[in-house]
């Protein structure tokens, strides 16, 4: 298996690798220690945006250029809020942080705050991860006895508190507007933008919302510098490392830290230590989460002209394209929050769509109408598909409903379904079609009414 070196997950494997005593002699808050005593936050902020690390929640949009979006001569207070629901199917990879390095997150959170002028930061995090939440809590009540957060965080004249808001569970809260609301305790549901949230965030407030990863990789780049962090990546204009997951049909299913960069075969057969059945070979990956198109084991890169991104790839298969945002984006895909779920020949990819929509439809959070009615009108489709009770034209209906939810809803959740149900009915058409004529056999279930009645516990 390649050796990659360990920065964010390198305390991972110590004896009580949460408590600070353990992390201490490993060098947990020496950055934040040396940000605060010797730096100015426009330097931290500098190191950011020269790192090109691209937030690790799913839209991988660039943090140091986030961070920018304060507007200039603010005078209300600034707030950090960390994103820690990680409610995506298929992705488990910051509540390893959370759980196993707790410090890391609190002390990125602290070099974080006093680089945009904030003296709060809240990390939510789903109810589920009660693990999660209760080594949070006290690494940062360790912290303040220590003098790290508090009144004068390491001597220095800039208040700091941290404060960990459990999520009741809704994928929606995730979304970072509904999470702002959540957190404001109202209903999580998204915001219209603009104006957002580093503009107008939680209590109308400029807010920075970042991704628990991203916050937790802040120390790593202060202490090495923006641009040899940059400089581990393979890509361009696409920093560092970062903790990949692979799941599914895999021998070594879990999660991994690499290079941005490596390619989907890397992850699957050297991280992930390849198919977990010899005689069943790799058919579709989904790259980052489940609203990230699928891609298919099979197909190669067709990218002719020299101005295409994929050129230098042309021909090759999509596995080995390397996994960052921009490439991915080109592939047709998005790299999303990395964590992949691995499928073999012997799933069938009409039940593949069935089952993500029964969870999209169950986490609509019903304000759009595209969403809402969306959503349960393909949940309704794909189930009847899965009988045998399906129609040729349902597919063409399928394709037509998440076209139309595309773009017109408030948040980004309406997309996040359409895209793979669009992906994989274009990937694979002739399963469609076949499910249109004789079902999908061994589909478990395929009656939404019955699953959600057996969801209440009828
Ligand atoms: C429906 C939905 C759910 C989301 N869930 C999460 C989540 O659980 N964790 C997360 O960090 N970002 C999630 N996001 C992305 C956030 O809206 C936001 O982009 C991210 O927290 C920003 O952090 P980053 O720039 O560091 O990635 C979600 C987005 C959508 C549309």
């Amino acid at each position: 298996m390649a050796d990659f070196p360990k920065l964010l997950t390198s305390r991972y494997e110590l004896n009580e690798s949460w408590l600070l005593s353990t992390v201490e002699k490993h060098g947990a808050y020496e950055v934040a220690r040396k940000a605060l005593t010797t730096m100015k936050p426009e330097e931290i902020a500098a190191e950011v945006k020269e790192a090109n690390i691209r937030g690790r929640g799913g839209a991988g949009f660039p943090a140091g250029v986030k961070w920018g979006f304060i507007p200039k001569g603010n005078t209300k207070p600034v707030y950090l809020a960390v994103n820690g629901d990680e409610g995506e199917p298929g992705t488990f990879k910051d509540r390893t942080i959370m759980e196993r390095d707790p410090h890391r997150l609190i002390e990125g959170c602290v070099i974080t705050l006093f680089a945009i002028g904030g003296h709060i930061a809240y990390i939510y995090v789903r109810c589920e991860l009660v693990k999660a939440i209760r080594r949070l809590e006290d690494a940062i009540e360790e912290a303040r006895q220590k003098g790290f957060i508090g009144d004068r965080p390491f001597g220095k004249d800039h208040k700091i508190e941290i404060y960990v808001q459990p999520g009741a569970g809704a994928y929606i809260c995730g979304e970072e507007s509904s999470l702002l609301n959540s957190l404001e305790g109202n209903r999580g549901e998204p915001r219209l933008r603009p104006p957002f949230p580093a503009v107008e965030g939680a209590f109308r407030c400029p807010t920075i919302v970042n991704n628990v990863e991203t916050i937790s990789s802040i120390s790593e780049i202060v202490r090495m510098g923006g641009k040899a962090w940059s400089d581990l990546s393979r890509l361009p204009r696409d920093g560092g490392v970062r903790i990949y997951g692979v799941s599914g049909h895999v021998k070594n299913p879990g999660i991994y830290e690499a290079p941005v960069g490596i390619s989907m075969r890397e992850l699957v057969y050297d991280l992930g230590g390849g198919m977990l059945y010899e005689n069943r070979p790799l058919k579709a990956v989904i790259p980052g989460g489940s609203s990230t198109p699928v891609l298919r084991a099979d197909d190669v890169v067709n990218a002719p002209g020299e101005n295409d991104p994929l050129h230098a790839w042309q021909g090759k298969s999509h596995l080995d394209v390397p996994m960052g945002a921009d490439t991915y984006r080109a592939l047709g895909t998005m790299l999303g929050t990395c964590c992949a779920t691995v499928m073999d020949n012997s799933v069938n990819m009409v039940e593949v769509a069935r089952n993500l929509i029964h969870f999209y439809a169950h986490e609509s959070c019903g304000q759009c109408t595209p969403c809402r009615e969306g959503s349960a009108w393909m949940r309704d489709i794909l189930d009847n598909l899965c009988r045998g009770k399906g129609r040729k034209e349902d597919v063409r209906l399928l394709v037509e409903i998440a076209n139309n939810i595309m773009g017109n809803t408030i948040c980004a959740f309406g997309d996040g379904m359409s895209m793979p149900m669009l992906g994989l009915v274009q990937k694979f058409y002739d399963e469609f079609l076949e499910a249109a004529k004789n079902g999908v056999p061994g589909s478990p279930l395929g009656d939404s009414a019955k699953e959600l009645m057996l969801g209440s516990g009828a």
